[in-house]
């Protein structure tokens, strides 16, 4: 900082790096109030110069660059969001090292190096802070870090990804099909041109490494969550579900079990009541669990350029604050346990299967042995649709050790008069 002026560097001028650049204009008159300085953004990076002029006032900020924003001593903060792994990791990495602050909204980056990229800020005593990573808008990175650090966290659960939750909440108001609902969230520009990270988990997922290292104190990579998506629920799911009190959700879920984390996203039946169940559309919603403070619930926009900018200028007015106060680099890897994760396998919960029968006497007594035989306990049977020769029959389970239910679904997989099983749900409780 020289002369009550703070310097931030915008590396991207997509739709977060427009909103963000739209937020400091709007905060400029408060700033002095604020932050006890004046912020200014000194540069932005990008590819394409000629289309990034088009959407700013003053485009000699605009470089493509690197080297004049890393060089410039006169540069506080780097904001980065860009995205990606690459160049964005060696750009944070070499911005921590040359003393400069960061703030991201990068996932795919802080879920697979997070850890490393804490040390490195620790050691250059500067901050580095990723609000925007998970739900966008929502607070959930700073209450888990500050707020609600003096409890131990048993479980962190929630819809994280808004494209997934508009479709399912289109297929579950509407009636429509998966692919129904994703060319309806495409049109509406909720879904990328590519949706397989929101439709297979693989987003949802990052968030969930994300939360959980910062609830258990305990790093959990991408790698370490299991990941189901949604591409495999049908309208028919979704009606059965309905029809005894449940509602279709993507959730991730952590969980800080005796045997280790619980780290997952997979779609999951929860009662009509439940919380999260009425978290309708493109919304977000986290729920925590902590000794203390018992049950908590962070809901709001989890996108979209304006509430992701709100979380990052958040960010980037905490530093700006830390940097006029002289205390910067106050943040560090929480992570001082060392806790095992637990397989997909190891899991205990109850279950929805979907099963297409040849439609004769005694195949619901075969069903119910092959279950049996392997520990699961049925709570619930219906048959459900004939088509033809066949019948379509949904059955619940009580809680039980996942493994033990794969098992018993390899069993029918070899018997004539189980068709198929199309659909295998977790169901909350
Ligand atoms: P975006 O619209 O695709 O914008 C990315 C911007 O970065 C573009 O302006 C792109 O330039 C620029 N860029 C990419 N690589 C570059 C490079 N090597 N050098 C210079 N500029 C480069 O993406 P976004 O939606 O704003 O997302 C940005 C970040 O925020 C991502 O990490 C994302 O995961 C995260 N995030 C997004 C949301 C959301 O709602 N969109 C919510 C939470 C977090 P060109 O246009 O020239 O390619
Ligand atoms: N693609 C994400 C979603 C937004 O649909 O929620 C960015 O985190």
């Amino acid at each position: 900082m020289e002369n009550g002026v703070i310097n931030a560097a915008l590396l991207g001028l997509g739709t977060v790096g427009t909103g963000v650049y739209k937020v400091m204009k709007r905060q400029e008159p408060q700033m002095q109030h604020k932050l006890n300085a004046v912020l200014k953004i000194k540069k932005i990076l990008v590819r394409n110069l000629e289309k990034a002029a088009k959407k700013i006032d003053d485009p000699s900020v605009l470089t493509n660059d690197w080297q004049s924003i890393i060089q410039d001593d006169s540069i506080d903060i780097v904001i980065e969001v860009m995205g990606g792994l690459e160049p964005a990791g060696t750009y944070i990495m070499e911005a921590l090292r040359a003393g400069k602050n960061v703030v991201t909204a990068n996932k795919d980056l802080i879920a697979v190096r997070g850890g490393e990229l804490l040390d490195e800020a620790a050691k250059a005593h500067v901050d580095l802070l990723f609000e925007a990573s998970v739900a966008g808008g929502i607070p959930i990175i700073r209450p888990l870090k500050q707020c609600l650090s003096a409890n131990d966290i048993g479980e962190v659960m929630g819809i994280v990804n808004g494209t997934t939750n508009y479709i399912l909440s289109s297929m579950t108001a509407e009636g429509m099909s998966f692919a129904q609902a994703l060319a309806e969230a495409t049109r509406l520009g909720y879904a990328e041109a590519d949706p397989t990270a929101d439709i297979e988990g693989y987003d949802a997922g990052r968030k969930v490494a994300i939360m959980a290292s910062i609830a258990f104190n305990s790093r959990v990579a991408f790698s370490d969550v299991y990941t189901e998506g949604i591409t495999r629920i049908t309208a028919n799911d979704i009606r059965y579900a309905a029809e005894m009190g449940w509602v279709i959700k993507l959730l991730g879920v952590a969980k800080n079990t005796e045997e280790g984390i619980e780290a997952r996203v997979h779609p999951m039946l929860i009662p009509k009541d439940h919380p999260l169940a009425t978290v309708a559309g493109s919304y977000n919603a986290v729920f925590v669990h902590g000794d203390a403070v018992d049950d908590v619930m962070f809901y709001g926009r989890g996108a979209g350029e304006m509430p992701t900018a709100s979380a990052i200028m958040g960010d980037v007015f905490e530093t700006a604050r830390n940097i006029s106060a002289g205390a910067k680099g106050s943040t560090h890897c929480g992570c001082y346990k060392n806790l095992p994760i637990k397989k997909i396998d190891d899991i205990i919960s109850r279950y929805f299967v979907r099963m297409e029968v040849e439609d004769k006497p005694g195949v619901l007594a075969t069903v119910a042995s092959v279950l049996g035989n392997n520990s699961v306990s049925i709570a619930q049977v219906t048959q459900k649709e004939k088509m033809g020769d066949n019948a379509e029959i949904v059955v619940i389970t009580d809680r039980v050790k996942e493994c033990h239910l794969k098992d018993a679904i390899l069993t029918f997989k070899d018997m004539s008069v189980i068709r198929s099983v199309p659909a295998l749900i977790r169901v909350y409780g």
